[in-house]
């Protein structure tokens, strides 16, 4: 049986994608059964629309706390019989209700070598603090800010005079090669 997937994402998608593709050519065998959005309007809803993936999109500024959106977001999951949660992209703490109803089964990405860099705007930090190696995280979430067990990392070392958009692409370009075959592992292996 294959396993379903349901991705969580906040903006842009690449990494949804990224999985679909994957799934799509037979390299991940899995079900991208939803997405899961905090901000209705991203990008990432319109890629599940071309992939007629179904999408559970909220407003947490609608429930009274992370608890009732959560409650929400755990029926949603058990709806779709999801067995992985992949981060991609969410930008927000995972809560209580989450964990406890998924645990060992949520996992992120991360456009840094953890523990350095955590939170937001991960890529501009190390490269304004002048790192030499870049990389990605892929590790299990736990109720910190990108802590939790790492799953596995890539990295690569800064070429002369490179820009801080040249090391993003490099980034995303390690974080869709590493996420479907890391996906694969966990499920399949
Ligand atoms: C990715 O680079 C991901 O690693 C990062 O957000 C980007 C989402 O891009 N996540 C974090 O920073 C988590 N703290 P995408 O929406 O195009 O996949």
């Amino acid at each position: 049986m294959m396993k379903n997937i349901a991705v969580f994402a906040s903006g842009f998608g690449s990494n949804f994608e990224a999985i679909i593709e994957a799934a799509n050519n037979g390299t991940l065998h899995a079900n991208i059964a939803l997405l899961v959005v905090d901000k209705p309007a991203c990008y990432a809803v319109e890629r599940a629309h071309n992939h007629n993936i179904p999408v559970f999109a909220f407003n947490p500024k609608d429930y009274d706390s992370k608890e009732a959106y959560e409650k929400e977001i755990v029926k949603q999951l058990q709806a779709y019989q999801i067995d992985l949660v992949a981060l991609a992209g969410y930008m927000r703490l995972v809560g209580s209700v989450l964990l406890e109803n998924y645990a060992h089964r949520i996992i992120n990405i991360h456009p840094a070598l953890l523990p350095s860099f955590p939170g937001t705007h991960s890529i501009e930090k190390a490269y304004n603090h002048g790192v030499k190696v870049f990389g990605i995280t892929i590790h299990y979430v736990d109720a910190g800010m990108d802590t939790g067990p790492i799953i596995d990392q890539e990295s690569f070392k800064k070429k002369e005079g490179e820009s801080v958009e040249e090391v993003e692409t490099r980034i995303h370009q390690l974080e869709h090669q590493l996420y479907p075959k890391v996906l694969e592992r966990i499920l399949n292996h």
